[in-house]
Protein backbone atom coordinates (compact mmCIF):
# COMPACT_ATOMS: atom_id res chain seq x y z
CA UNK A 1 0.00 0.00 0.00
CA UNK A 2 1.36 3.07 -0.72
CA UNK A 3 1.98 5.53 2.55
CA UNK A 4 -1.46 7.61 1.05
CA UNK A 5 -3.83 5.03 0.69
CA UNK A 6 -2.05 4.04 4.07
CA UNK A 7 -2.79 7.15 5.87
CA UNK A 8 -6.44 6.96 3.86
CA UNK A 9 -7.12 3.63 5.55
CA UNK A 10 -5.83 4.81 9.10
CA UNK A 11 -8.19 7.11 8.99
CA UNK A 12 -10.63 5.26 8.30
CA UNK A 13 -9.79 2.97 10.48
CA UNK A 14 -10.01 5.85 13.09
CA UNK A 15 -13.13 6.55 11.92
CA UNK A 16 -14.68 3.62 12.26
CA UNK A 17 -13.38 3.15 15.49
CA UNK A 18 -14.19 6.22 17.18
CA UNK A 19 -17.79 5.49 15.69
CA UNK A 20 -18.04 2.31 17.77
CA UNK A 21 -16.75 3.65 20.75
CA UNK A 22 -19.61 6.63 20.45
CA UNK A 23 -22.63 3.52 19.23
CA UNK A 24 -21.36 1.86 22.63
CA UNK A 25 -21.19 4.52 25.29
CA UNK A 26 -24.41 5.48 23.93
CA UNK A 27 -26.04 2.50 24.45
CA UNK A 28 -24.88 2.00 28.01
CA UNK A 29 -26.31 5.70 28.40
CA UNK A 30 -29.72 4.59 26.63
CA UNK A 31 -29.75 1.24 28.99
CA UNK A 32 -29.11 3.06 31.86
CA UNK A 33 -32.03 5.88 31.48
CA UNK A 34 -34.29 3.04 30.11
CA UNK A 35 -33.36 -0.07 32.16
CA UNK A 36 -35.55 -3.09 32.00
CA UNK A 37 -37.53 -4.42 35.37
CA UNK A 38 -35.18 -6.73 37.84
CA UNK A 39 -37.80 -9.08 37.46
CA UNK A 40 -39.15 -11.07 34.07
CA UNK A 41 -43.20 -10.29 34.71
CA UNK A 42 -45.31 -13.48 34.94
CA UNK A 43 -46.83 -12.86 32.06
CA UNK A 44 -46.79 -15.55 29.18
CA UNK A 45 -44.59 -14.57 26.40
CA UNK A 46 -46.07 -14.37 22.81
CA UNK A 47 -44.60 -14.46 19.84
CA UNK A 48 -46.25 -12.46 17.42
CA UNK A 49 -44.97 -9.98 14.66
CA UNK A 50 -47.75 -7.99 12.58
CA UNK A 51 -45.63 -8.95 9.70
CA UNK A 52 -47.50 -8.37 6.26
CA UNK A 53 -44.62 -8.67 4.00
CA UNK A 54 -41.37 -7.76 2.31
CA UNK A 55 -39.36 -7.74 5.68
CA UNK A 56 -36.87 -9.56 3.45
CA UNK A 57 -35.64 -5.92 2.28
CA UNK A 58 -35.29 -4.70 5.77
CA UNK A 59 -33.64 -8.20 7.38
CA UNK A 60 -30.99 -8.15 4.06
CA UNK A 61 -30.22 -4.62 4.53
CA UNK A 62 -29.16 -5.37 8.55
CA UNK A 63 -26.97 -7.91 6.79
CA UNK A 64 -25.31 -6.74 4.32
CA UNK A 65 -24.45 -3.12 5.57
CA UNK A 66 -23.42 -4.26 9.22
CA UNK A 67 -26.18 -2.52 10.71
CA UNK A 68 -25.38 -2.29 14.73
CA UNK A 69 -28.00 0.00 16.00
CA UNK A 70 -31.60 -0.09 14.93
CA UNK A 71 -34.45 2.15 16.57
CA UNK A 72 -37.86 0.40 15.66
CA UNK A 73 -40.33 2.73 16.61
CA UNK A 74 -43.63 0.63 17.09
CA UNK A 75 -42.83 -2.06 18.69
CA UNK A 76 -45.74 -4.09 19.71
CA UNK A 77 -44.90 -7.20 21.64
CA UNK A 78 -41.55 -7.59 19.73
CA UNK A 79 -42.25 -9.86 17.23
CA UNK A 80 -40.36 -7.80 14.29
CA UNK A 81 -37.77 -6.69 16.91
CA UNK A 82 -36.54 -10.46 16.80
CA UNK A 83 -36.57 -10.45 13.08
CA UNK A 84 -34.05 -7.90 13.11
CA UNK A 85 -32.35 -9.49 16.00
CA UNK A 86 -31.78 -12.66 13.71
CA UNK A 87 -30.80 -10.89 11.04
CA UNK A 88 -27.48 -10.20 12.56
CA UNK A 89 -25.58 -11.24 15.73
CA UNK A 90 -24.00 -7.90 15.67
CA UNK A 91 -27.59 -5.71 15.97
CA UNK A 92 -28.91 -4.01 18.92
CA UNK A 93 -32.82 -2.85 18.95
CA UNK A 94 -33.87 0.66 20.50
CA UNK A 95 -37.59 -0.47 20.57
CA UNK A 96 -39.79 2.85 21.28
CA UNK A 97 -43.50 2.56 22.03
CA UNK A 98 -45.50 3.21 24.55
CA UNK A 99 -47.03 0.37 25.04
CA UNK A 100 -50.77 1.47 26.12
CA UNK A 101 -53.49 -0.60 27.28
CA UNK A 102 -55.24 -2.28 24.76
CA UNK A 103 -59.08 -0.23 25.33
CA UNK A 104 -60.62 -1.07 22.38
CA UNK A 105 -60.27 -5.27 21.29
CA UNK A 106 -59.14 -3.56 17.73
CA UNK A 107 -60.53 -6.16 14.71
CA UNK A 108 -56.92 -6.53 13.63
CA UNK A 109 -55.94 -8.22 17.25
CA UNK A 110 -59.67 -10.17 17.54
CA UNK A 111 -59.42 -11.31 14.15
CA UNK A 112 -55.73 -13.18 14.98
CA UNK A 113 -55.47 -16.86 16.04
CA UNK A 114 -52.44 -15.60 19.09
CA UNK A 115 -54.52 -12.21 19.65
CA UNK A 116 -57.57 -14.28 20.48
CA UNK A 117 -55.59 -16.93 22.44
CA UNK A 118 -53.83 -14.32 24.93
CA UNK A 119 -56.89 -12.04 24.46
CA UNK A 120 -57.22 -11.65 28.79
CA UNK A 121 -53.19 -11.62 28.84
CA UNK A 122 -53.23 -8.39 26.68
CA UNK A 123 -56.53 -6.66 27.93
CA UNK A 124 -55.66 -6.92 31.11
CA UNK A 125 -54.04 -3.36 32.93
CA UNK A 126 -50.63 -3.17 31.97
CA UNK A 127 -50.81 -6.04 29.46
CA UNK A 128 -49.74 -4.95 26.21
CA UNK A 129 -46.49 -3.58 28.32
CA UNK A 130 -45.68 -6.74 30.79
CA UNK A 131 -46.32 -8.74 27.53
CA UNK A 132 -43.63 -7.26 25.47
CA UNK A 133 -41.49 -7.33 28.40
CA UNK A 134 -42.13 -10.98 29.41
CA UNK A 135 -41.47 -11.68 25.30
CA UNK A 136 -38.53 -10.25 24.82
CA UNK A 137 -36.83 -11.06 28.71
CA UNK A 138 -34.49 -13.74 27.04
CA UNK A 139 -32.98 -11.49 24.35
CA UNK A 140 -32.89 -8.19 26.94
CA UNK A 141 -29.11 -7.72 26.71
CA UNK A 142 -29.57 -6.70 23.16
CA UNK A 143 -33.07 -4.36 23.62
CA UNK A 144 -33.35 -0.92 24.81
CA UNK A 145 -36.84 -0.32 25.39
CA UNK A 146 -38.10 3.16 25.93
CA UNK A 147 -41.54 4.01 26.71
CA UNK A 148 -43.40 6.70 25.13
CA UNK A 149 -44.46 8.43 21.91
CA UNK A 150 -41.69 8.74 19.35
CA UNK A 151 -42.16 12.45 18.89
CA UNK A 152 -41.56 13.01 22.52
CA UNK A 153 -38.43 11.06 22.74
CA UNK A 154 -36.21 11.44 19.50
CA UNK A 155 -35.32 14.37 20.60
CA UNK A 156 -34.08 12.62 24.06
CA UNK A 157 -32.80 9.98 22.36
CA UNK A 158 -30.70 12.17 20.44
CA UNK A 159 -29.07 13.73 22.80
CA UNK A 160 -28.20 10.67 24.60
CA UNK A 161 -25.80 10.18 22.03
CA UNK A 162 -28.34 7.78 19.74
CA UNK A 163 -27.19 7.54 15.96
CA UNK A 164 -29.16 4.05 14.62
CA UNK A 165 -27.79 2.91 11.28
CA UNK A 166 -31.09 1.97 10.71
CA UNK A 167 -34.75 3.26 11.79
CA UNK A 168 -37.76 1.32 11.52
CA UNK A 169 -41.46 2.92 11.61
CA UNK A 170 -44.10 0.82 12.07
CA UNK A 171 -46.34 3.30 14.28
CA UNK A 172 -49.71 5.00 13.86
CA UNK A 173 -48.85 4.73 10.03
CA UNK A 174 -49.14 8.46 9.79
CA UNK A 175 -45.38 8.69 9.26
CA UNK A 176 -45.15 12.24 11.30
CA UNK A 177 -41.39 10.40 12.67
CA UNK A 178 -40.63 10.58 9.14
CA UNK A 179 -39.23 14.81 9.03
CA UNK A 180 -37.37 14.26 12.74
CA UNK A 181 -35.76 11.16 11.77
CA UNK A 182 -34.41 13.12 8.56
CA UNK A 183 -33.47 15.40 10.52
CA UNK A 184 -32.19 14.07 13.96
CA UNK A 185 -30.58 11.05 11.84
CA UNK A 186 -29.41 12.26 8.32
CA UNK A 187 -27.46 9.07 8.04
CA UNK A 188 -29.46 6.37 9.00
CA UNK A 189 -31.16 4.05 6.59
CA UNK A 190 -35.23 5.07 6.78
CA UNK A 191 -37.15 1.73 6.67
CA UNK A 192 -40.78 1.13 7.27
CA UNK A 193 -44.41 -1.02 7.35
CA UNK A 194 -47.72 0.25 6.15
CA UNK A 195 -46.97 1.38 2.17
CA UNK A 196 -49.98 -0.86 1.47
CA UNK A 197 -51.94 0.53 4.57
CA UNK A 198 -55.08 2.66 3.84
CA UNK A 199 -57.73 4.85 5.70
CA UNK A 200 -59.73 3.62 2.69
CA UNK A 201 -59.18 7.11 0.95
CA UNK A 202 -55.03 7.51 1.04
CA UNK A 203 -52.39 5.64 2.21
CA UNK A 204 -50.60 8.00 4.77
CA UNK A 205 -47.15 6.93 4.58
CA UNK A 206 -46.45 6.98 1.12
CA UNK A 207 -46.30 10.89 1.11
CA UNK A 208 -43.75 11.38 4.21
CA UNK A 209 -41.78 8.32 2.69
CA UNK A 210 -41.75 9.68 -0.96
CA UNK A 211 -41.02 13.61 0.68
CA UNK A 212 -37.94 11.61 2.50
CA UNK A 213 -36.36 10.42 -0.47
CA UNK A 214 -36.43 13.14 -2.48
CA UNK A 215 -35.03 15.22 0.40
CA UNK A 216 -32.63 12.59 0.58
CA UNK A 217 -32.10 12.37 -2.90
CA UNK A 218 -32.60 8.72 -2.68
CA UNK A 219 -34.73 5.57 -3.90
CA UNK A 220 -37.51 4.89 -2.14
CA UNK A 221 -37.46 0.82 -2.45
CA UNK A 222 -40.85 -0.97 -1.61
CA UNK A 223 -41.55 -4.91 -1.64
CA UNK A 224 -44.78 -5.88 0.10
CA UNK A 225 -46.01 -3.01 2.62
CA UNK A 226 -42.31 -2.59 3.59
CA UNK A 227 -40.58 0.49 2.59
CA UNK A 228 -36.73 1.64 2.88
CA UNK A 229 -35.05 4.63 1.38
CA UNK A 230 -31.58 3.62 -0.07
CA UNK A 231 -28.55 5.29 -1.41
CA UNK A 232 -28.01 2.49 -3.98
CA UNK A 233 -29.87 0.94 -6.64
CA UNK A 234 -32.15 -1.70 -6.57
CA UNK A 235 -30.46 -4.86 -6.64
CA UNK A 236 -31.82 -8.08 -8.52
CA UNK A 237 -32.54 -9.93 -5.14
CA UNK A 238 -34.65 -7.07 -4.53
CA UNK A 239 -36.35 -7.00 -7.47
CA UNK A 240 -36.98 -10.74 -7.00
CA UNK A 241 -38.37 -10.29 -3.68
CA UNK A 242 -40.61 -7.21 -5.06
CA UNK A 243 -42.12 -9.54 -7.93
CA UNK A 244 -42.50 -12.78 -5.23
CA UNK A 245 -44.81 -10.32 -3.15
CA UNK A 246 -47.11 -8.37 -5.70
CA UNK A 247 -49.83 -11.21 -5.09
CA UNK A 248 -50.02 -9.76 -1.53
CA UNK A 249 -49.55 -6.50 -2.20
CA UNK A 250 -52.48 -6.77 -4.77
CA UNK A 251 -54.92 -8.05 -2.49
CA UNK A 252 -54.00 -5.62 -0.01
CA UNK A 253 -54.63 -3.20 -2.88
CA UNK A 254 -58.17 -4.24 -3.47
CA UNK A 255 -59.21 -4.74 0.25
CA UNK A 256 -58.34 -0.98 0.81
CA UNK A 257 -60.27 -0.48 -2.57
CA UNK A 258 -63.10 -2.67 -1.03
CA UNK A 259 -63.22 -0.66 2.32
CA UNK A 260 -63.48 2.70 0.33
CA UNK A 261 -66.52 1.08 -1.82
CA UNK A 262 -67.78 0.02 1.16
CA UNK A 263 -67.41 3.00 3.34
CA UNK A 264 -65.92 1.05 5.96
CA UNK A 265 -62.53 1.39 7.97
CA UNK A 266 -59.50 -0.75 8.42
CA UNK A 267 -61.06 -2.46 11.55
CA UNK A 268 -64.13 -2.83 10.42
CA UNK A 269 -66.32 -0.16 11.21
CA UNK A 270 -68.46 2.32 9.54
CA UNK A 271 -66.87 5.64 8.47
C1 LIG B 1 -48.50 -2.47 14.26
S1 LIG B 1 -47.91 -2.35 15.88
C2 LIG B 1 -46.20 -2.72 15.70
C3 LIG B 1 -45.96 -4.15 15.33
C4 LIG B 1 -44.53 -4.59 15.42
N1 LIG B 1 -43.63 -3.72 14.71
C5 LIG B 1 -44.42 -5.99 14.84
O1 LIG B 1 -44.33 -6.13 13.62
O2 LIG B 1 -44.47 -6.96 15.61
C6 LIG B 1 -47.90 -0.64 16.13
C7 LIG B 1 -47.32 -0.21 17.45
O3 LIG B 1 -47.02 1.18 17.34
C8 LIG B 1 -47.21 1.77 18.58
N2 LIG B 1 -47.36 3.22 18.37
C9 LIG B 1 -48.43 3.89 17.91
N3 LIG B 1 -48.16 5.21 17.85
C10 LIG B 1 -46.88 5.36 18.28
C11 LIG B 1 -46.02 6.48 18.44
N4 LIG B 1 -46.42 7.72 18.15
N5 LIG B 1 -44.77 6.26 18.91
C12 LIG B 1 -44.35 5.00 19.20
N6 LIG B 1 -45.11 3.91 19.05
C13 LIG B 1 -46.38 4.09 18.61
C14 LIG B 1 -48.45 1.09 19.14
O4 LIG B 1 -48.51 1.21 20.56
C15 LIG B 1 -48.26 -0.33 18.65
O5 LIG B 1 -47.66 -1.15 19.63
Amino acid sequence: MTTGAANIADTATARGSRAALQARESLASLKARYPWPTERPSESPILWSLDYGGRRLVTDAIASRGVNVLLEIGSFLGGSARQWLAASREVVVVCVDPWPDLIDPGAGIAAHRIGRAYRDQLHAPEGVYRSFISSMWDVRHRIVHVRGMSLDVLPELHSLGLRPDMVYIDADKKGHEIPVCDELFPDAVIAGDDWNWSDGYSFPIRDPASRSARRRGRRLKCVGTTWLIDDGPWTIRERLLQLQSSPRSLTQAAHSLMRRLNGTTSSGRRR
